[in-house]
């Protein structure tokens, strides 16, 4: 008799193992379900994706926070925190993956700075550091995007860490005597074969913003196949 109840037993235990596996490898195969039928829901209108289970999309909520800060709290961002959000910056792509772009972290002389440029470099003067972004030009047909990607890298990782953050424009831009890019570069000792391309403000949130929702996109201006 206990041999047939511990026989029993064996086969209960089993039964579940069994199960446990089959539903593991459902669950498994849900998951690659899944990424198929996003993939394909993901080039059909937004409004079908709508009818499933939204799907989560962390860096929207992140992009979607962000907006341009242009008041600042005082508080100083730890060396570290730029450190992180400089090396989203250089994650990002670059043209023949050369990596051109370079930066400068400013803090003493931010008021020098502003005088770079003569309309809007005020704006700086509150802020706690200030990312100069410049790009070297020996390869240099795709710098401006090259810079422009990591720029863009740089505001969202700045909103990762509750920064506040805003890109000042320097390319095309004038200082009082020169251009502002050329004001930049004498100011900080930039070398010979580098162009700025902008500043990116950092510094604690002193002014709070609502961040963008679905609402605030036109979706319409997203085209399948042809426009
Ligand atoms: C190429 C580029 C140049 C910009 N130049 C400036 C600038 O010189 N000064 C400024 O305050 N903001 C500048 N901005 C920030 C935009 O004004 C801002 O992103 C836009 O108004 C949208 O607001 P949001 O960033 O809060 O979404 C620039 C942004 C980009 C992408």
């Amino acid at each position: 008799m206990k041999r047939i109840i511990c026989l029993l037993l064996v086969m209960l235990v089993c039964a579940f193992g069994m199960q446990g596996c089959a539903s593991g490898a459902v669950e498994k195969k849900n998951v690659k379900d899944n990424v198929a039928v996003s993939a394909e829901k993901s080039a059909k209108p937004e409004t079908e994706t709508k009818k499933g289970k939204q799907m989560e999309n962390k860096l929207f909520e992140l992009a979607a926070a962000r907006r341009s800060i242009r008041r600042y709290s005082g508080d100083r961002i730890p060396d570290e925190v730029i450190r992180e959000i400089l090396k989203v910056g250089m994650a990002a792509p670059s043209s023949f993956g050369h990596r051109p772009v370079e930066f400068v972290i400013v803090r003493d002389k931010i008021s020098e700075l502003a005088l770079c440029k003569s309309l809007g470099g005020s704006q700086i003067l509150g802020a706690d550091a200030v990312i100069v972004v410049m790009v070297k030009q020996d390869r240099g047909e795709f710098w401006i995007e090259d810079g422009a990607v990591s720029s863009a890298y740089i505001l969202l990782a700045a909103e990762q860490y509750n920064v506040g953050a805003c890109w000042v424009q320097i390319r095309n831009r004038n200082g009082m005597r020169k251009t502002s890019d050329e004001e930049v570069r004498e100011l900080l000792g930039v070398p010979k074969g580098y162009a700025v391309l902008n500043l990116i403000a950092l510094g604690g949130k002193g002014e709070s913003k609502k961040g963008y929702g679905e609402s605030d996109f036109d979706f319409r201006k997203i085209h399948y196949e042809r426009y």
